[in-house]
Parts: C-alpha cells; sequence; structure tokens
C-alpha cells in the first residue's frame, strides 16, 4: 500500500500502517527505561509521572502546555558517559544542531564536551555561553564569508571545510587575521547508514563533503597544504547517516578514511593527527529500538579505526565523534494537553493536542515513530487505537501516528511524548503562527525555564505592518 499520493507529500492518507499497527502494549501505564529518561516515574499515589522528581501536573500548571522538558541530570550523565567512553585520547563533539541554548552550551563544556555548531546562529549561541572557542567546530557546505570571519576571529579550534571555494576564502580570511587556522576535510566516504542498514556504494549525489572515490577529497587536501601558511591541516572528517544501531556502516567508512591517510601520507608525506566519524549513533523512540549501548558503541569505533590504521601503517590518530540525538534525545519528552477526542468508528479515534507539527515536525517529515502515555494519571481502561495529532491546518500535522492510549483519555488529560529532546525544538516553526513551547530543565524536583515560550509580541515584533 502506497503510504503518500506523492513522496514528498503529506502522509495522512492511510489508515493503517502497512501490516496494521503493533498490538497494544500489555500496560499502558508502564514507562520502558529504554524510551524515558532516567527520571520518568509514575507517582505510586497519583499514578502521575513524576519527571526529574517534579509532579508533571505542576509543572503544566506553572509552565502551560506545550512544553518541552529535560531531564538536566540525565543530559549530564548522557554527555559524561560519551566523554567517559571515548576517554582521554579522543574528543566528543556534541552536535548543536540536534538542539542548542545558552543553558545547554554551558552543560556541553562542564561536562568536558566539544561542542559542532553549523551555522552563525548556533556559533552566536556557543560564544553568549562562554564556550571554550579551542573546542568548537564548525561545519556547513555554505559558510558565508561573514561566518568564516567570526570563526576564526574567535578562535574556533577546527573549521571542517566542505569545498573548494570554502578553501580559497578561508585561507584568505586566516591570512587576514594573520593566524593559522586548523581545519579538517569533510569527505564522502561512499557508505550511508540508518539505523540497521548500511550502504556501502551509496551515490555521492549530494552537497556535503569531498568524494574520495571521485579524487576531490586528494584535490582538497593538495589545496589546503599549499595554503599550509594559513591552514593547518589536522585530518579527515565523514558523516554516514543517522539514528545508526550498528557499528558495520563506520566500518567501512573508517576502512575507506584509513585508505586515504595512507594515500595523503604516500603523496605529501605528512600523516594527519585526527579523524573524525561525525555523529548518527541511535536512540529508542519505541519499545522495540535496539540502539548498542554508547560503552560498546566506543570500543567498536576506537577498535576499527585501531585495526584500519595498523593495517596501513599508520600512527593512529586521535578520533572523533560527534552525537547530538544520543546525548539530548532520550532526556527530553514534550508535554502536551488534550483538547479533544474523536472516535471514528471502525477506524481509531484522534486525541488532539495544543501543540504538533510546529513543535515536533519528525513524525510528518520522517515518518517517526512515537512512545506517547497519559501522564497526568494512570488508567485501568482498555486500550485504544489513536492518532495523536496537532492543531495545525493540515491533515498531516501528526505526532504519533499509532498511538493506544486508555480509553477514557478526555480533554484535560496530559499525554507526554518521549524522546523529543534532539531536533523538535531545534526544528520547530510558526506556522499557523504557533508559539514556539519553552524548554525547561528539571533536576531535583526543580524546574528552570531556559527557553521561555514565544509570545504573540515576539512574532508580531517580527511583522512591520
Ligand atoms: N555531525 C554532522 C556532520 C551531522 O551532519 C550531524 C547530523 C551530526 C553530527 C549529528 O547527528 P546525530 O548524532 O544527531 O544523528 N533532522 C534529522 C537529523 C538530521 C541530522 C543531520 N546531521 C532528524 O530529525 O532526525
Amino acid at each position: 500500500m502506497s503510504r503518500s499520493a506523492h513522496p514528498a507529500g503529506p502522509r495522512h492518507a492511510d489508515v493503517l500502517p502497512e501490516g496494521g499497527p503493533a498490538a497494544a502494549p500489555a500496560d499502558l501505564n508502564r514507562l520502558d527505561g529504554r524510551v524515558w529518561p532516567g527520571g520518568a516515574v509514575r507517582d505510586a499515589g497519583s499514578g502521575a509521572l513524576t519527571f526529574a522528581g517534579a509532579d508533571v501536573r505542576d509543572l503544566a500548571r506553572e509552565f502551560g502546555t506545550p512544553a518541552y522538558l529535560i531531564d538536566e541530570d540525565d543530559w549530564r550523565r548522557r554527555a559524561r558517559a560519551w566523554v567517559e567512553a571515548f576517554g582521554e585520547d579522543a574528543d566528543v563533539y556534541y552536535a548543536g544542531k540536534s538542539f542548542l541554548s545558552v543553558a545547554i552550551a554551558k552543560w556541553a563544556a562542564e561536562e568536558g564536551l566539544h561542542l559542532d555548531v553549523c551555522s552563525g546562529g548556533e556559533l552566536a549561541v556557543a560564544l553568549r555561553a562562554g564556550f571554550p572557542t579551542a573546542r568548537l567546530g564548525f561545519h556547513g557546505n555554505n559558510k558565508s564569508a561573514a561566518e568564516l570571519e567570526r570563526a576564526v576571529a574567535a578562535g574556533v579550534g577546527r573549521i571542517i571545510v566542505d569545498s573548494h571555494d570554502e578553501i580559497e576564502r578561508l585561507a584568505a580570511i586566516a591570512a587576514e587575521h594573520g593566524v593559522r587556522q586548523r581545519v579538517l576535510v569533510r569527505v564522502t566516504a561512499g557508505v550511508e547508514a540508518h539505523t540497521h542498514e548500511f550502504i556501502a556504494t551509496a551515490h555521492e549525489d549530494q552537497k556535503f563533503g569531498f568524494s574520495l572515490a571521485g579524487g576531490a577529497a586528494a584535490e582538497a587536501v593538495a589545496r589546503i597544504l599549499k595554503h599550509g601558511e594559513h591552514l593547518e591541516l589536522m585530518g579527515l572528517h565523514s558523516h554516514i547517516g543517522s539514528q545508526i544501531f550498528d557499528t558495520a556502516g563506520f566500518e567501512v567508512a573508517a576502512h575507506r578514511l584509513s585508505e586515504a591517510l595512507a594515500a595523503i601520507k604516500r603523496d605529501h608525506g605528512v600523516e594527519l593527527p585526527e579523524l573524525d566519524l561525525g555523529g548518527g549513533l541511535g536512540i529508542a523512540y519505541v519499545e522495540t529500538d535496539d540502539p548498542a549501548p554508547i560503552a560498546e558503541t566506543a570500543r567498536r569505533l576506537k577498535e576499527i579505526v585501531a585495526r584500519e590504521c595498523d593495517a596501513a601503517g599508520l600512527a593512529r590518530p586521535r578520533i572523533s565523534v560527534e552525537p547530538g540525538r544520543a546525548i539530548a534525545g532520550p532526556p527530553g519528552i514534550t508535554l502536551y494537553e488534550v483538547g479533544t477526542v474523536k472516535p471514528l468508528p471502525g477506524l481509531r479515534t484522534y486525541v488532539s493536542v495544543d501543540g504538533g507539527m510546529s513543535d515536533n515536525i519528525r513524525t510528518s517529515l520522517y515518518d517517526a515513530e512515537y512512545t506517547v502515555r497519559l501522564v497526568s494519571r494512570d488508567s485501568a481502561a482498555e486500550p485504544m487505537l489513536s492518532r495523536v495529532v496537532g492543531k495545525h491546518c493540515e491533515s498531516g500535522d501528526i505526532v504519533v501516528r499509532d498511538a493506544w492510549l486508555p480509553s477514557d483519555t478526555a480533554p484535560g488529560d496530559l499525554l507526554a511524548v518521549a524522546a523529543t529532546g534532539a531536533y523538535c525544538r531545534s526544528m520547530a516553526s510558526n506556522y499557523n503562527h504557533v508559539l514556539k513551547p519553552p524548554v525547561i530543565a528539571v533536576r531535583a524536583g526543580a524546574a528552570r525555564v531556559i527557553v521561555r515560550r514565544e509570545t504573540e509580541d515576539d512574532l508580531l515584533g517580527l511583522d512591520l505592518g
């Protein structure tokens, strides 16, 4: 069954997914630890969700809904786990695109992370937070001269160059500033990975990076070395995909990158000291998702690079990785209030919440799956097949496509969607002039607004009439 009339169109025309929705879970009140953050538990008395020590009903009263909540201890624990798993001889860059604010940049700095920014805006947040600039990596396929200028002036540790135009632009800027800017070259290793599958011969018809196979990467390396007075080539960078559960794709990429390092040594007599394997480690959005633990992933990646470099007769480079989702995703949830409940006999029940595709575009954009629970109370009612939808003027405005909720779910109830800490607030929009929700960090029962809710004044402040 085709799930959409047009591949780029909204996917709302289907009634049930292929093979039907997953069976109702045995216990609709259960909060699976793979999907929900460490600090999410049901209160034994009320059955309501306690999130990092705070009752979500209190949070909803105080801050309103919808709201993004972050379990700060869980976020910091994950950050530390990455830093510890990779150890002293590696660098872990948090990918700010997954979610960045001044508070988050400070947490990242405190937990020993480096930070990957990919626009002038993300760089501005990092600078506002006082993030140590030597620990910043700056990405992007079309960084403007002004962005590069600012990065060089600020002392950004690594600029990941992505085009011949950029090499010339950056060399000139570094020369003007009288500095030798450290750079990595972003290469396309021809590997593309998502969840369990990877393609070892992915087509290279894409905007990022220099092709290894096609020779563009070798050309970029030669050009950078020619600008040696102002550009210091530190290594190669590759990013193979997102929501990856398996290290097999990294294995192939690491092999090709090691070959490239060996070729650079042969052709130019230099051994590049760094290898960045990018981000992409997956998380559990639903109970059946089974990503590898961080420690195991780190061990595997380090093993792969060591083996490949030993085989190629190269000194082992310093590894870096750039997890975004795997740090920021699981500690975040979105809290919504139910506004309407509309049963469609023989089909399912549409449960409308007070947000939608403006605060989480991932369901309609990527067909992403999520886990949702009734959290203002528990319930012993029968499961009903539902679809949690938003309040936008669009049928594709779906938050959770196939959800089992208790059949007594009613207006005024609170629902929580798990694992929304990455790529939800950062991809939020003002579609229909809906206001973006606040981000609230919760720790030991205390809540702190780290990004406030948008107001109509914020919206209208941009509108010059
Ligand atoms: N490094 C580079 C160069 C990247 O392009 C990305 C993500 C990351 C690191 C972080 O990847 P992560 O570990 O978070 O998977 N909007 C999509 C994800 C796009 C990711 C783009 N690049 C989503 O909502 O799933």
